[in-house]
């Protein structure tokens, strides 16, 4: 017997969208939620603790929800709390860290590479550790950025801004390099900005990471719509995520459900 796909995704804010909108694509009859947790945000500077118990929670507001699938799109979330989330029971977890790393080619060599992601990631060695078992360290230029989230996040054009930003990481970077891993799914929005101060690399992001067999046969009658929560219920955020996604988004306040109500409660 088949039952109904009801799939959950998050992140701290909007970059996980970046997956959303693809899986959306690929599977529109799956009855999508997306959870952004901006009152929180950004998950890459805070300390541990805080984002442990933040993933707590919404790992219970699944759990609880009748959820089949979660799909943590935060890499800052799985690299600080992804034991809790992983060690969520009933519920098919998948993470945008393995998922970006399984996307990576394992019989060639990736050449010099420049990781970006945030502070928190880059410190907890995630990435180090995928991809120092597939490919080694040595010719890896590491790079953690809290900046190119904040601005990504902000209202307003700051394509400029951002460009800016990826030139500063580059100047830094000791090479130039043949590949560029987005470590962090806020820069999939800005994947034609890091083309533009990389012109030569290979860019591997996020987006297309998830395929899932069960999904097409399992679901049905979604036709796109995403459902979308906000746990600091910013307009403008919501703003953002209308000008983002471009088919029917249902936006859910707090008071929609008694479940995400615990989410908010210290
Ligand atoms: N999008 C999140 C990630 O993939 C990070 C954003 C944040 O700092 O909250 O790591």
């Amino acid at each position: 017997m088949s039952s109904k796909v009801k799939l959950g995704i998050f992140d701290s804010g909007i970059g996980g969208l970046s997956v959303a909108n693809f899986l959306i694509d690929r599977y529109p009859a799956v009855e999508t939620w997306y959870l952004a947790d901006s009152l929180f945000l950004p998950y890459g500077t805070k300390a541990e603790h805080l984002v442990k118990d933040r993933v707590a929670k919404l790992m219970r507001f699944f759990s609880s929800g009748n959820f089949t699938h979660v799909i943590c799109a935060c890499n800052t979330a799985y690299a600080l709390a992804g034991d809790i989330i992983d060690g969520t029971p009933d519920l098919r977890v998948s993470n945008v860290t393995q998922a970006l790393i399984h996307t990576l080619p394992t019989h060639i060599n990736l050449g010099k590479s420049l990781l970006v992601a945030t502070p928190n990631t880059i410190k907890s060695g995630i990435y180090q550790k995928y991809l120092g078992r597939i490919h080694g360290l040595d010719n890896i230029h590491i790079s953690a950025n809290s900046t190119l989230v904040e601005l990504i996040e902000e209202p307003g054009d700051n394509r400029e801004s951002i460009y800016h930003e990826i030139l500063e990481i580059a100047h830094n970077c000791s090479f130039k390099p043949e590949t560029v891993i987005l470590g962090c799914t806020h820069y999939n929005w800005v994947v034609g900005e890091f083309q533009k101060v990389f012109p030569r690399a290979i860019i591997y992001d996020s987006r297309g990471a998830f395929e899932f067999s069960d999904f097409d046969q399992n679901s049905s009658g979604n036709d796109g719509k995403l459902r979308f929560f906000d746990t600091g219920q910013s307009e403008h955020l919501q703003e953002l995520v209308e000008n983002k996604y471009h088919r029917t988004v249902e936006h859910l306040s707090l008071e929609d459900s008694s479940l995400i109500q615990d989410i908010n409660q210290s």
